[in-house]
């Protein structure tokens, strides 16, 4: 997924704090209520007893010797998957059967973690791994993440400075496809698991663990949400992980994790223009390249709104930020914790952020004109041109009302010219707006679209627990020298925010309402050139993630839902 907005979000808006404005001291109203749903360090009872394993795993040279090679061989084993790749499994089984290679890795390399739960094969390749706690009635955690990677176009190869598919270990950075996104994850869940079944723990509640193989190319084939409903039904799960938002960033002292609460809509939509075709001696004043033109110009003309409200988790990460930055501009700090009172601040926060490609698009639906055809001849008038729009929907809208701007611009230009307009939603049938009209009409249709994600709760228990599990690692676990004791660093602010990119989760809304997309470690996917060339990974983070998950699955186990 792509989080290059994302980071570039914090980037922008701390650097923006310091270039453009002074440094004060912050100060708060007397009665200020904080709004930063902050969560205290949550640990589990047993993380004392457990200390020897916890130092074990992020600072043996042996365990991190083994862990190490278990990650590499991992990442050799390719399984990239790609746009054209056929959809059915059973229409070419030998297509997929680096899966079956991936999954006899899993089975050889984790044998305790084989012995303790089930696996169910969902769609041929599609992962269920069930380890069954003894109280059936506590619903169970799932977790989640991906087998397949991005591919390496050929063209790319020369640029890495190691083989993608090497795995190669500097001493302290592992380089390779798939190290950041997200086999790492993958790997790091066995790891926690077969950590934790070493130390003789039995959970509770069930702990499910659940793969696709095609993530990176939208998901289409991944089943396994839906045979989880059947098995277990609608909300049966207490929350789903899965990768996404910001792992951890700083800048300015001030260090946050940015669990992703929810996710924008995606959609992609196709204007078709019909026009009689002819000799291009004699034209019509506006050829449908030229009436295209003007549609183009009109739709760009023509952005979304923007929003700053409490239903966008970025409102509550900027809360955040200002609430806790000792750098924040005082004017941007003062208008963003008035936003809900004062509609000028709300619009001087939304002017702010509109001044940055990179934020903006956090509180407003984007629009990108991607791909464009038409004409076939220089000497013949085009008779069919084809745009088509990427638009990513904002918190606050829907795809329809996404749909609606769209037919609000084609409709001016179709009247402007004297078309006919109708539009089509998936297979359903065409619905007119203009009647078609002999100089030709326009067809706006669509079966690309995925509505905006539900918004997972953040001042509830099952947040404060996930959020105080992050700090716990990091503050206590980690870096305990930088972050306890008299001089103890700022706490880390843990915020939730919105991914920009989906995750394979937007395939199990049904099962929670507690959904968190995050993977511990110390640097974004972007920073780490996911789906780029030498994507890489500071190994420490890697042990992070199996500490976090080792912690984390003992605390969920404790609670009652
Ligand atoms: C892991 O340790 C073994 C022996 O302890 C050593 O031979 C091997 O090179 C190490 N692997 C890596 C990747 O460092
Ligand atoms: C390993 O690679 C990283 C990233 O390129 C670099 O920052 C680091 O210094 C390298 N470490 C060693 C021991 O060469
Ligand atoms: C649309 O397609 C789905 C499956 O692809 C099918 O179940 C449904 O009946 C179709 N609807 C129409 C109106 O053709
Ligand atoms: C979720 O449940 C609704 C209602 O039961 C159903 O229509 C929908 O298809 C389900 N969504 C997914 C992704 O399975
Ligand atoms: C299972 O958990 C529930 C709480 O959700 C609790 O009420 C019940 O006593 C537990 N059952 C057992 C056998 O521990
Ligand atoms: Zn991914």
């Amino acid at each position: 997924m792509n989080f290059q907005a994302y980071v570039s979000l914090w980037a922008s808006c701390l650097v923006g704090g310091l270039l453009f404005f002074t440094l004060h001291s912050s100060s708060k109203p007397v009665d200020y209520v904080p709004q930063c749903p902050m969560a205290k360090p949550h640990r589990p009872s047993t993380y004392l007893a457990n200390t020897p394993v916890i130092d074990t795993i992020l600072h043996d040279p042996e365990f991190r010797n083994q862990s190490l090679v278990k990650l590499q061989n991992a990442i050799r084993i390719k399984t990239e998957t790609h746009d054209d790749d056929p959809i059915t499994v059973e229409d070419d089984p030998e297509y997929w059967a680096k899966f079956d290679i991936f999954e006899s890795y899993l089975k050889s390399t984790f044998p305790l973690f084989y012995q303790n739960t089930e696996l169910h094969k969902v769609n041929h390749h599609g992962l269920v791994y069930i380890w069954r706690g003894t109280n059936t009635t506590l619903k169970p955690l799932l977790l989640m993440g991906h087998q397949d990677t991005s591919p390496v176009p050929e063209s790319t190869l020369p640029l890495w400075t190691y083989p993608p598919f090497d795995a190669h270990y500097n001493g302290t950075h592992l380089f390779g496809r798939g190290s950041s996104d997200c086999k790492n994850l993958v790997i790091g869940y066995f790891e926690a698991a077969e950590e934790l079944m070493k130390t003789g723990f039995i959970p509770r509640r069930t702990v499910i663990f659940s793969f696709g193989f095609d993530e990176e190319v939208s998901g289409v084939r991944n089943k396994n949400a839906e045979w989880l409903e059947e098995k277990f039904g609608s909300k049966s799960m207490y929350a789903i992980c899965d990768e996404g938002g910001v792992s951890l960033t700083t800048l300015d002292g001030t260090t946050m994790a940015v669990p992703g609460t929810g996710e924008k809509g995606f959609l992609n939509l196709w204007i078709d223009l019909k026009t009689p075709g002819g000799h291009s001696s004699v034209p019509p004043d506006h050829t449908s390249l030229g009436i295209m033109a003007d549609l183009m110009v009109q739709i760009e003309n023509d952005p979304f709104p923007s929003y700053f409200t409490p239903q966008n988790p970025t409102y509550h990460q900027y809360v955040c930020l200002a609430e806790n930055s000792a750098t924040i501009d005082q004017e941007l700090k003062k208008n963003i914790l008035s936003s809900l009172t004062s509609s000028l601040a709300n619009k001087r926060v939304r002017e702010y952020m509109e001044s940055s490609r990179w934020l903006k698009y956090y509180i407003k639906t984007s629009q990108a004109l991607d791909v464009i055809h038409g004409g076939s001849k220089s000497n013949a008038l085009p008779e069919f041109v084809q745009l088509t729009i990427n638009s990513r929907v904002a918190i606050e809208e829907t795809i329809y009302s996404a749909l609606r701007k769209y037919l609000g611009n084609v409709k001016d230009v179709a009247q402007k010219y004297g078309l006919g307009l109708s539009y089509q939603l998936k297979n359903e049938s065409a619905v007119e707006i203009l009647p078609p009209t002999p100089q030709g009409d326009f067809l706006v249709h669509t079966d690309e679209f995925f509505d905006v994600a539900p918004l997972t709760p953040i001042n509830d228990n099952h947040w404060k627990l996930f959020a105080g599990n992050i700090k716990h690692v990091y503050e206590e676990l980690v870096w305990p020298e930088i972050y306890q004791g008299p001089d103890a660093h700022n706490p880390i602010i843990v915020s939730p925010g919105i991914a920009p990119g989906n995750t394979d989760t937007k395939y199990y809304w049904n099962l929670s309402d507690h959904i968190y997309r995050y993977r511990p470690g110390e640097y974004t996917s972007v920073e780490t050139s996911a789906h780029g060339v030498n994507e890489w990974i500071k190994f420490d983070s890697h042990l992070q993630i199996i500490v976090f998950y080792f912690e984390y699955i003992q605390s969920v186990d404790e609670i009652d839902d």
